[in-house]
């Protein structure tokens, strides 16, 4: 079982836990599209940061499917939160996968805008939005592992699993995508 992979500067690490516990650069959140809040991990992010992110969140008019937008982390441990909106599921829905890599992509792109080297990252989607597990950790670890070949910026990528069932199955796909030397070994330590 692989929890860790070294990818060029950037260590991408699967741990269990709270993501609203976290204390690199920012968290993400795994939002809806109107940003106002919500249960699970948005629910949680809510309360652990306080009444002032829904007050910046209020004004940022929404964000699409896909995409991400960056605030305050307020009374967390974070200095950022970046709020991504996963796709919900939707089994014969191709443009679906697709969503859900960009909900990544995009948050990796906005950590870079703002110069941040650490984030930490739910199972966006897996949750309300029922998408599969063991299809989102390929799609996640995928995006991720692409980006930080191609980007040198993050020095730590973490993904925070809530529960261990969903820990094991990102931590078997880690290990199929670094075993199936998709990519130089020189990338892996
Ligand atoms: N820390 C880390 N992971 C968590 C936490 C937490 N505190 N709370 C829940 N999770 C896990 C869930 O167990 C699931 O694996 O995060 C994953 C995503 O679940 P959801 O939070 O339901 O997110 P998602 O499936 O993307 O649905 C988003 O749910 O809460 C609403 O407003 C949100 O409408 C949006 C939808």
């Amino acid at each position: 079982m692989q929890s860790k992979l070294q990818v060029k500067q950037t260590t991408i690490e699967l741990i269990q836990g709270d993501i609203t516990h976290q204390d690199t650069d920012a968290i993400v959140n795994a939002a809806n599209s109107s940003l106002l809040g919500g249960g699970g991990v948005d629910g949680a992010i809510h309360n652990g940061a306080g009444p002032d992110l829904l007050r910046e969140t209020q004004n940022l008019g929404g964000c699409r499917t896909g995409d991400a937008k960056i605030t305050g982390g307020y009374r967390l441990k974070a200095k950022y939160v970046i709020h991504a909106v996963g796709p919900i599921y939707q089994r014969n829905n191709d443009s679906v996968p697709g969503l859900l890599a960009s909900a990544y992509r995009r948050s990796l792109e906005v950590g870079v805008a703002n110069n941040l080297t650490s984030i930490a990252f739910p199972s966006i989607s897996t949750g309300a939005y029922g998408y599969p597990v063991n299809q989102a950790a390929e799609i996640a670890l995928q995006t991720v592992i692409e980006f930080a070949q191609l980007n040198v910026q993050y020095a730590l990528i973490r993904f925070v699993l809530f529960d261990h069932p969903t820990w094991q199955l990102f931590c078997e796909e880690l290990s199929r995508i670094a075993g199936g030397g998709d990519y130089q070994s020189s990338d892996i330590v």
